[in-house]
Parts: structure tokens; sequence; C-alpha cells
């Protein structure tokens, strides 16, 4: 069954959003998290703890936090490190482009605003990472300024309270609109962190805990007994997927080769093992041999196979075909990368990897260097 609205939809009355304040606060103090980041009110602070969380959970963010602020504990540190140990850090968090534009928008404030970090909301806005969201985020919980949010979450606590008969990715319009009547202008810093927490432990996407709701007897989803018919779903894109040959190349001194990405793209500027696309007709080990003819311009001789890793990104699918190899012949050029290196097992630990390359250095310290002949 699909429940359908009885009347159009519209932003609810005055009285019945000041009730709904009400009844958010007082449930904040008495249920809201107790959060690290809650306790401050420097903006740097914040700010790390808003992009850490853009795409991640709590419970993993909290030890990237500290780790962090160790590491960089002012703007001005992190805007003089080197990008290596920004991305060291990061590394297993995903959406890597989030450390990178931490780093060039802490230089960017440093440059334009004598490194205090800006209380405008169009400035905010201008630094690279910072979407409406976000800015709303930091700007309510470092300044109590009353700006209003919109993440995932919200979207589908509103989507519920007011059964939107769209979903969300098109009706950006009218949730932005609920969210800027909504926020509280007297307490707008606790009253966009408890919108996060109902939506976090209470309004949760499969199993809404809704007789603990402080918003229960407003919700639309609720009184129709449809919560979790809400938000309603977008046609699923189709992702693609694609077979990757991957070499871990072994020197005969025991040392292997990597190579550090291009800027650009997902997973720009981190290192990885080289390899590439499995073209139609081909068997891995040619693909592999022929991609690191192309891009490192070496021969390598394809011995066994290593592991094979399925790995989820937003946009496609990948899997990963990891063959153990043996370098043969000639001086490995950076065609398609930025840096290639000849490294031990022991100094892996020093880069930056992407997470499903992780696997492949697990897989690698539980079998030790290979016997490949020649
Ligand atoms: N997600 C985004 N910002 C957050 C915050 N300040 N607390 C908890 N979860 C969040």
């Amino acid at each position: 069954m699909s429940p359908s609205p009885q009347t159009p939809w519209t932003l609810p009355e005055p009285a019945v959003l000041e009730s709904l304040r009400a009844a958010l606060l007082h449930w904040y103090d008495d249920a809201g998290r107790v959060l690290p980041w809650r306790k401050e009110q420097d903006p740097y602070r914040i700010w790390i703890s808003e992009i850490m969380l853009q795409q991640t959970q709590v419970k993993t963010v909290l030890s990237y936090y500290d780790r962090w602020l160790q590491a960089f504990p002012t703007l001005e540190t992190l805007a003089q490190a080197d990008l290596q140990q920004v991305l060291k850090l990061w590394e297993g968090l995903g959406y890597y482009s989030r450390a990178r534009n931490l780093h060039r928008a802490a230089q960017q404030v440093m440059a334009e605003h004598q490194g205090i970090f800006p209380q405008q909301l169009e400035q905010v806005l201008s630094l690279p990472g910072i979407g409406r969201t976000t800015a709303g985020g930091i700007l309510s919980a470092a300044f109590n300024q009353p700006i209003s949010i919109l993440d995932g979450n919200v979207k589908r606590i509103f989507a519920r309270l007011t059964t939107l008969p769209k979903p969300p990715g098109k009706a950006q319009k009218q949730l932005w609109q609920l969210s800027d009547a909504m926020v509280d202008r007297e307490n707008p810093r606790d009253f966009n962190q408890a919108l996060m927490d109902l939506g976090a432990t209470i309004c949760t996407p499969r199993a809404p805990k809704c007789d603990r709701c402080p918003w229960m007897s407003h919700c639309l989803a609720y009184q129709t007994r449809t919560p979790t018919y809400w938000p309603m779903r977008e046609t699923p894109p189709v992702r693609p997927h694609k077979t990757i040959g991957v070499a871990v190349i072994w020197n005969h001194q025991g040392q292997l080769l990597i190579d550090r990405r291009l800027d650009k793209g997902l997973l720009g500027g981190l290192w990885e093992f080289p390899g590439g696309k499995l073209e139609p007709g081909e068997t891995l080990p040619e693909c592999i041999k022929r991609e690191i003819q192309e891009e490192l311009a070496i021969d390598i001789e394809v011995g066994d196979h290593l592991i094979t890793i399925d790995h989820a990104y937003t946009h496609f699918r990948v899997t990963l075909n990891v063959y153990n190899c043996r370098y043969c012949s000639g001086t490995p050029q950076a065609i398609e990368c930025q840096e290639i290196r000849w490294v031990t097992l022991e100094e892996l630990d020093q880069f930056p990897f992407p997470k499903a390359n992780l696997k492949i250095i697990q897989a690698l310290r539980d079998r030790g260097v290979p016997q490949l002949g020649g």
C-alpha cells in the first residue's frame, strides 16, 4: 500500500512550529547525545567534526576526530601541514576529497581571513567542501546563528512529519523552507543538534522508535501508521561494475612497487597497487601485463592469484583481482600517475591507501614475500 496524502503539502502553522520546537528542545535536554564537538565553540574544531560527519557515522568519526586534533590542533597547523600527512590521517574514512578540501580551505582562511574562521554565511560557503547544510551546522554550533540545516537525516524526519509527496531530491525547495521556518531563533545551536540526534537515534531509516519521539503527536506518517514508507524513494540508479586487474610487483630485493594516483577524481592523491580495467576478450594476467606496460613502461611476469576484493563506491562497483607479479625489465616511468616507489612490506604503512587496497596489504602481510621463479 502506498498512502496518498489527502491534502496539498503546506508548511505547518506557526503555532505548530512553536510546539515542535519546544518539544524537540525539551527532548534534547533529556536524551541528546554527549559528543566531543558539542563541548566546543571553536569554529575550527566544529568544522572538522562537520566535515568528518558528512558521510560517516558518529561512532566511526570519534577516534579520527581525536587523532586529527592531536596532529592539527589549530587551523594554522592544518594549513601548514603536508597533504600526504593529511590524507594519512583520513585513511579509511573514505570520500578523500573531504580531506583535500579541508587542507585547501584552511590555506584559504589563512590567506583571506587572517587565519580566523569567517562568520558570514557567504564567506563560509565560498570555502571548498562546505555546502549549505555544513555551513548551517558550523555557524549554528560555533556562533549560535539561526541558520538551518538539511542533511539526509533531517530530510527523512521532515518527509515523515509532513508525508512529503515527492522524493526529497525533488523537493529541495520545500524542505529548505521547512527547515528555515523551523529553526529555533533563540537557541539554534541546540535546535540543530537536536534535529540531528532525532534522525540518528529515533527517526531512523528502518525501525523508527515512534513511541519515544517528541514529534509523535504532530507526525503525519505516525498518524497514518506509515513511518517507514517515507521518504518516498527515487528509482535507484544502476551502478556500473568494473573488473580490474591489479599487480603486486616484486623486485629481486623483495620490494614492491606502488604508485600515487593523479590528484583528480575520487581517490586522487592516494597510493595504490598499479593495474587497470579488464578489456573484452582478455584474461586477467593479460590485462595486468598490458596495463603495467602502458602505465609504467616495465615488463613483468604475472604469477599467482593473491586475493579478490569487491568494493562498492557511490557511483560504481569494482572487483579487484590481485596477482603477485615478478619485475623483469625496464625502468618504471610515472606515465599515468604522479610518482612511483619501490617499498618494503613494512614501509607500506607510511602511505595513504584507499580502503579496498588495505585488504591487499593485509593479505600480503598474512602470506609474506612470495616465491616467484626467475
Ligand atoms: N552529523 C553531522 N553533524 C553532526 C553533529 N554535530 N553531531 C552528530 N551528528 C552529526
